[in-house]
């Protein structure tokens, strides 16, 4: 079956490259399913959050897996009410808590908005007390970038946005680089986008790999170096996602999928907007 590859990432860290994302997914049996379902499937990352308000299910389906802790990725997000000083803190344990672990592999702030800076001294200060090993930012793309990076003692080691083949992200890829900084794609496959995943250059490389349109879309990231997590609760889904890692793309057919780039978001919303929309918003589930 599929293999794991993995990406080092700026602090020395090994992030498996192919996960499963967990957003919009009910807490409770559909989440532990299907997190339990790749897990079975040899699926080792697990892209959850606070604000998702599944993260217990997360945690039971790890546990219940049987599946040593120290072999499984898991990245959570902190939600903007959980920024600030002394608060930040006190969300890493919570989350701890509700995701039954010592540690967490991946902590990331969710978004630009709030106050991003004190809470990545928080987050900093959980690495050296080994609560948490790696720490990254999420949404991440005005100039508030750099000047997070340029506050941070500890480079973000990962930057998760939008990213897909209509929308490569190729200029943030660029300022990232002085930092070390990867790239995790959201969206990968377009959120589900029938326009994106009925691309006839999709549909060509599939007939030609014997392989749907979804798995051409998700190859093409891996040898892009993207770090992916898809998203399903479908375990055929889940099975396919993940039987990506038995074929090639060629440097021209590369190429070719990069020639789709539209720089056309899915998602859209402005700094303002996006201050108003989350500042407001608080998890339920604390
Ligand atoms: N940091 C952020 O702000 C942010 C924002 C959005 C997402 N994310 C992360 O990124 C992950 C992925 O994003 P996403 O879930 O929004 O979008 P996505 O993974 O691009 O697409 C998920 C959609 O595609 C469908 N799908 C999955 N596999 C398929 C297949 N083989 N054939 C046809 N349809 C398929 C799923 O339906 P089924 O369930 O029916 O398979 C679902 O509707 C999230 O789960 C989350 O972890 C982060």
């Amino acid at each position: 079956m599929s293999e794991q590859s993995l990406i080092k990432l700026n602090d020395g860290n090994m992030i498996p490259q192919y996960g499963i994302g967990v957003f919009m997914i009910p807490d409770g049996e559909q989440t532990v399913n299907a997190v339990k379902t790749a897990l079975q499937l040899g699926v080792r990352h697990i892209d959850t959050a606070h604000a998702y308000q599944n993260e217990r299910s997360v945690g039971k389906a790890v546990k219940d897996s049987g599946i040593n802790r120290h072999d499984i990725w898991i990245t959570s997000k902190l939600w903007v009410s959980d920024y600030g000083k002394d608060i930040t803190t006190k969300a890493i344990n919570k989350m701890l808590n509700r995701l039954d672990t010592d540690y967490i592999d991946l902590l990331l702030l969710h978004q630009q908005v709030g106050e991003y800076l004190d809470a990545w001294k928080e987050a900093e200060q959980a690495v050296k007390l080994g609560k948490v090993r790696s720490i990254g930012i999420s949404n991440f793309e005005s100039e508030r970038l750099e000047e997070l990076c340029n506050f941070a003692s500890i480079k973000p080691s990962v930057n998760q946005v939008e990213l897909h083949p209509y929308f490569q992200q190729n200029e943030l890829k660029k300022r990232l680089k002085k930092y070390g900084t990867l790239l995790e794609s959201w969206y990968p496959i377009g959120h589900g986008s029938k326009e994106l995943i009925n691309e006839p250059l999709f549909t060509e490389l599939g007939e030609k790999y014997h392989k749907s349109n979804v798995q051409i879309i998700l190859r093409w990231h891996l040898q892009e170096g993207n770090i992916i997590f898809p998203k399903s609760t479908n375990p055929q889904h889940i099975k396919d996602n993940f039987d990506i890692f038995d074929f090639c793309l060629s440097n021209e057919e590369m190429q070719k999928i990069r020639g789709l780039d539209k720089g056309v978001r899915f998602y859209n919303a402005t700094l303002s907007q996006q201050e108003a929309m989350f500042k407001n918003y608080r998890p339920a589930d604390d």
